[in-house]
């Protein structure tokens, strides 16, 4: 029943730019796989089919102003060449110094982060998918820090709830005396715990009503990067269970630093590695038969600057063929040259052994 055939998997990431509901693009993996390459080329490619675009680093380890070479900072800036595309870095852990007369919340919070790890993380994130909702981008994409960090950022709207609960329980307990205390301590009431609260609770609304959209698979899908490696492809059946568990859609691989062309190598090491990364892509095709998987060459050189990834986008959109086609005269001229340059290096190691024999 050939007519009924369900199209295979393409192997590019065309459909997600074919997805126009999509609003929320996560892109995450280990570091230094290239999340933060394929988060500005995801966002480059998405700006040309798309009213505008925001790329957004929650890595601490802020990586878009190199990648794009352009200094970015926690406001929306459009970046160089493009008229739809802005980019942003956020560093949760900066927000809540940077703000002088919020002592009162600091200290409130480091009481509650005490309490509650991460609750300080998750208030900051939702303060900034509150204000990157106000600003009407058709899609967000997010290049995410390694994979620890993301998961604890999608498990944030738990988070909340349980530092409501506990604000709850210590109101209840301790009556009026939380808010005697911040008077004491010389607190306006806009740090009493009823403020407090309000603050919480408001946030939990948008985070929520967030969390809400990145479980809807017509909004919000999840690209996981990595390398063929065994650690990789471990991390990565790690992240798809986890994104499963969250209910967060993902069906994209993006497998970098991929090395082809096994003939038309000669050094050992590199046959090697590629025959180990053979392993793995396979490994990865077997495990992730329904998800799209995109292999990018491994450069010679880093991906930096606008033309480079640019360049680098065709990449996603067009399966990646070895300069060489098998079969082709010119292959098999090129195989052939490898082969008698092998034979010729094999009989001079050969001599070399036969005159050591001699000599001893
Ligand atoms: N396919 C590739 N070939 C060559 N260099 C690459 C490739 N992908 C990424 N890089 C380079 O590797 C470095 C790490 O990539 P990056 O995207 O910053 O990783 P991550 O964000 O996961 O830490 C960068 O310098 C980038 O330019
Ligand atoms: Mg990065």
């Amino acid at each position: 029943m050939a007519s009924e055939e369900v199209p295979l998997p393409e192997g590019t990431v065309r459909n997600i730019l074919e997805q126009e509901t999509l609003k929320w693009v996560f892109v995450g993996g280990k570091g230094g796989v290239g999340k933060t390459t394929c988060s500005s080329i995801l966002s480059i490619v998405l700006s040309q089919v798309r009213q505008s675009v925001l790329v957004i680093s929650t890595d601490p380890a802020h990586n878009l102003s190199d990648a794009f070479q352009q200094r970015f900072t926690k406001i929306p800036t459009l970046v160089n060449g493009f008229t739809n595309l802005y980019a942003m870095e956020v560093d949760p852990k900066v927000e809540n110094d940077e703000l002088p007369n919020d002592e009162g919340i600091d200290s409130f919070l480091s009481e509650l982060t005490n309490a509650i790890p991460g609750v300080d993380e998750a208030m900051s994130f939702a303060e900034m998918l509150k204000l990157v909702q106000t600003m009407d981008y058709s899609v967000i994409v997010f290049d995410t820090a390694p994979t620890g960090h993301t998961l604890r950022l999608l498990q944030f709207p738990s988070t909340l709830e349980k530092g409501l609960e506990k604000m709850m329980s210590l109101k209840n307990k301790f009556g009026g005396l939380l808010t005697q205390a911040t008077r004491l301590f010389g607190l306006g009431d806009e740090f009493s715990e009823d403020a407090m609260l309000g603050k919480l609770e408001g946030m939990k609304d948008v985070i929520e009503q967030v969390n809400r959209q990145f479980k809807d698979p017509d909004l919000t899908t999840f690209v996981c990067v990595c390398i063929p490696e065994f650690l990789s492809l471990y991390e990565t059946e790690r992240l798809v269970q986890e994104l499963a568990k969250f209910e967060i859609d993902a069906h994209n691989i993006i497998i970098n630093q991929v090395l082809f062309d096994e003939e038309a190598v000669d050094s050992k090491l590199l046959k090697a590695r590629i025959k180990m990364q053979q392993k793995y892509i396979d490994q990865f095709y077997m495990l992730y038969d329904d998800f799209h998987i995109t292999k990018l060459p491994l450069l010679p050189e880093e991906v930096c600057g606008v033309q480079a990834l640019k360049t680098f986008s065709q990449h996603f959109l067009t399966p990646y063929k070895p300069a060489l086609t098998r079969g082709t005269v010119k292959e098999l001229e090129h195989r052939i040259s490898i082969l008698k340059s092998q034979l010729n290096e094999a009989e001079s190691e050969l001599e070399r052994l036969k005159k050591g024999k001699q000599k001893a």
